[in-house]
């Protein structure tokens, strides 16, 4: 009875996956029944990878199964440009995959996670409290916020006194408390107990996500998989630490001292209540938000950070050359600040080029079709999960000669002045771009020139060069590696 049952699913799913075909898909691999195209793409470490081959063969827009779900991905500028500019109606949607969704977005809600009307509502919102704290307009406010805390990065980087540490650690404390104050009005010593669990929650379940990964695609493994019942129990705890977070708030709630993002949604939502207006951002909303704040504002910022630092001791006659700038430009006591980035072309064309290279986000976030949809010529069905190949942008020939090296030069004209590409998508494109682009450059900025005005940062004596393949993580992140400091 049961083989019988097996053959007919298989026979069934085969069929679907024929029938698929004639619709008009854009070209891809066939896969096998039930699991589609999963075992090709298993056989590489790195994704992106799997997705340069499959480009090779299908072209720059192919599909192709994994499980259930019909995928579509999008290769090179143009294509990505044509599905998230050309057509943001259509391409703008989360998809709602089971290990991420439920669980990780409070069930559709917040920014990250959430589709239609009630992401525009919640990114909108999200905007303006950023554009307050004056992060969209680089205004001082936060500006002020990133120095301060620079200066507690330098003290912990100059108390390990010149023996080797891990960056990466230090760099994750100084990044989290720019969205602790922001979001919560508070930083926290580095290695404070309750931050560090809580990312350590964030981290466990980035982990987690990738093991769980086949429960979005075959929602019955959800049943027998420890990963995802994990997530769940890791997604509680955060939500809880989150609403002990928002009840404080409401505590010393005054309307005329408006402290942080958290105070600034209570007022949303209680105002919204006022109004009776039929999509009111409400606590769910809040939650949603505040958690990704933390994991898409903390880890891809450490990350390019930690990048920046370990090409500097792979190619310290760039970080020389930083140095004399920032030398000649700012001194050695002043702090740096954002108005010094005019005359510092060559931090900048640093940062973009490191931005490049470590493509942190190589697939960005998944996008859903809306409504059916045409592109190029081929149907895209509504429910097709979209996959933007950022690093195909970011790695393309035509763009960037040789792209695996690292050559900053390649941002200045000229004149020496920085040279901006639309081609350069770090942060992806369309309506769906970055909300944190903004910030996380600011960030760059002044940890970095900070850093670098009162270190050398060096491989430790004996020590083999640090290994530039990437790992996965919430992007391509480096090993873990250490590195020693020498002051100025
Ligand atoms: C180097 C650092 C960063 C990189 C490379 C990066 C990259 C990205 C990418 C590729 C996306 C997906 C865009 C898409 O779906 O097409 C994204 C989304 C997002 N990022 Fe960042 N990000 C960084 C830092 C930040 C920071 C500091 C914040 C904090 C506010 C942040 C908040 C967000 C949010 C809220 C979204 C979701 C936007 C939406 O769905 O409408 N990111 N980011």
């Amino acid at each position: 009875m049961i083989a019988y049952i097996l053959s007919a699913v298989i026979v069934l799913a085969s069929l679907w996956m024929v029938f698929g075909r004639t619709r008009n898909l854009p070209p891809g691999p066939m896969g096998l029944p039930l699991v589609g195209s999963i075992l090709t793409l298993r056989k590489y470490q790195l994704l992106h990878d799997g997705l340069a081959d499959l480009r090779t063969v299908y072209g720059d827009v192919f599909s192709m199964r994994l499980g259930s779900r019909l995928f579509v991905v999008l290769n090179g500028y143009d294509a990505i440009r044509e599905a998230f500019v050309g057509q943001s109606d259509h391409f703008s949607d989360r998809p709602e995959m089971l290990s991420m969704w439920k669980a990780i977005t409070n069930h559709g809600r917040g920014i990250v996670g959430s589709s239609g009307s009630r992401w525009k509502k919640s990114r909108k919102f999200a905007q303006g409290v950023l554009r307050h704290f004056g992060i969209t307009t680089r205004k001082a406010n936060l500006e002020r916020q990133i120095q301060e805390e620079s200066r507690y990065f330098v003290d912990a980087v100059d108390n390990t006194n010149g023996k080797p540490f891990e960056p990466a650690l230090l760099i994750t404390g100084a990044v989290a408390n720019i969205i602790n104050s922001l979001v919560f009005g508070e930083r926290t010593d580095y290695g404070d107990e309750e931050t560090e669990k809580f990312l350590g929650l964030v981290d466990r379940i980035v982990k987690l996500s990738l093991k769980a990964g086949a429960v979005d695609v075959i929602p019955l493994v959800k049943y027998v998989s420890p990963s995802y019942k994990e997530i769940v129990i890791c997604m509680e705890q955060i939500f809880a630490f989150v609403k002990k977070k928002i009840e404080e708030h409401r505590q010393t709630f005054d309307p005329n001292d408006i402290r942080d993002f958290i105070d600034m949604y209570i007022q949303e939502v209680e105002s919204s209540k006022l109004s009776g207006s039929s999509l009111s951002l409400d606590d769910l909303d809040m939650e949603a938000a505040i958690k990704d704040f933390f994991f898409a504002g903390i880890e891809t910022t450490s990350i390019g950070l930690t990048w920046a630092f370990m090409y500097m001791v792979r190619y310290p006659e760039i970080q020389k050359r930083i140095q004399r700038d920032i030398d000649r430009v700012i001194g050695k006591t002043r702090q740096p600040c954002l108005a010094d980035e005019e005359e510092l072309p060559y931090v900048t064309a640093t940062m973009l080029e490191v931005l490049r290279i470590a493509s942190i986000a190589p697939t960005a976030a998944p996008h859903c079709v809306a409504e059916d949809t045409t592109l190029r010529g081929y149907n895209i069905p509504q429910g097709t999960i979209v996959i933007p190949h950022i690093r195909s942008v970011l790695f393309d020939p035509k763009l960037w000669p040789e792209p695996e090296k690292f050559n900053p030069e390649r941002f200045l004209d000229k004149d020496g002045k920085v040279r901006r590409f639309d081609e350069h998508i770090p942060f992806s494109t369309g309506n769906r771009i970055c909300l944190g682009e903004h910030l996380a450059k600011m960030e760059f900025f002044l940890f970095f020139s900070s850093l670098l005005q009162q270190f050398t940062f060096t491989i430790p004596k004996g020590a083999e060069p640090p290994n530039m393949t990437p790992l996965y993580g919430v992007g391509l992140k480096p090993s873990i590696y250490k590195l020693c400091v020498e002051r100025r």
